[in-house]
């Protein structure tokens, strides 16, 4: 499984790269917003130019002619820019013209299998099922993307399964064991996926061994 930053801090995104394990970034208009002083397009090209992988990047747009302009704009700021575009008619209809001229896109706030089957069906790049608003509703994020996992593989559709609204690092466990294609995790939550006080304990006993024969 691939995993991805979902971050708009350049600070968390080069840290995080360094890790060697980073292969592409989300971000949206609230992780954007967090970011103040510079403006979304500085912060984008540069994204862009930190990461190999795709870019994920969403405007405001919510009407059809303005989303293609804005994702002609978006994906012209870079050769890895995704253009992000909410689960909607004219979202669906903006997915289907800019994959026909080539434009990667990534269909965002999916709630439902159907939500899924129909951005995929219009050839979205990517789709983004949010696991942790589903979870905070009482409903089960993980199934959802077991679902879209099997509807995807039964009918050999090429869209990828993004797993999104990442709240914990068992998140990204069941996202994996489910079969996401990837993963887009906060970088407090990747921090946290290095660690196990286990492995620190038995550092500790294996440090003291080695000092105490290597003195
Ligand atoms: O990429 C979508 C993600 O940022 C949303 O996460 O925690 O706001 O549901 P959350």
């Amino acid at each position: 499984m691939k995993l991805f930053i979902d971050s708009a801090n350049i600070g968390e995104i080069r840290e995080a790269v360094s890790w060697g394990i980073i292969d592409g970034v989300t971000t949206n208009p609230s992780l954007m917003a967090k970011e103040k002083g510079l403006a979304m397009e500085k912060i984008a090209k540069e994204i862009c130019k930190m990461v190999k992988g795709p870019v994920s990047l969403e405007g405001g747009a919510m009407e059809h002619e303005a989303m293609l302009r804005e994702g002609r704009a978006f994906s012209s700021l870079a050769k890895n820019a995704v253009f992000k575009i909410p689960m909607t008619i004219d979202g669906v209809r903006t997915v289907k013209k800019l994959s026909a001229e080539g434009i990667k896109t990534n269909v965002t706030l999916v709630f439902s299998a159907n939500q899924a089957l129909l951005a995929a069906k219009a050839g979205a790049t990517f789709v983004s099922p949010f696991i942790g608003r589903l979870d905070d509703i009482g409903r089960s994020g993980i199934d959802l993307i077991r679902e879209i996992v099997l509807i995807f593989r039964a009918h050999d559709l090429k869209t990828k399964v993004l797993a999104a609204s990442i709240r914990d690092t068992d998140h990204v466990k069941q996202s994996a064991l489910v079969g996401a294609d990837m993963a887009t995790v906060p970088f407090q939550i990747l921090r946290k996926m290095f660690d196990h006080e286990l492995t620190d304990k038995g550092i500790a006993i294996f440090q003291k061994a080695w000092k105490e024969k290597n003195q």
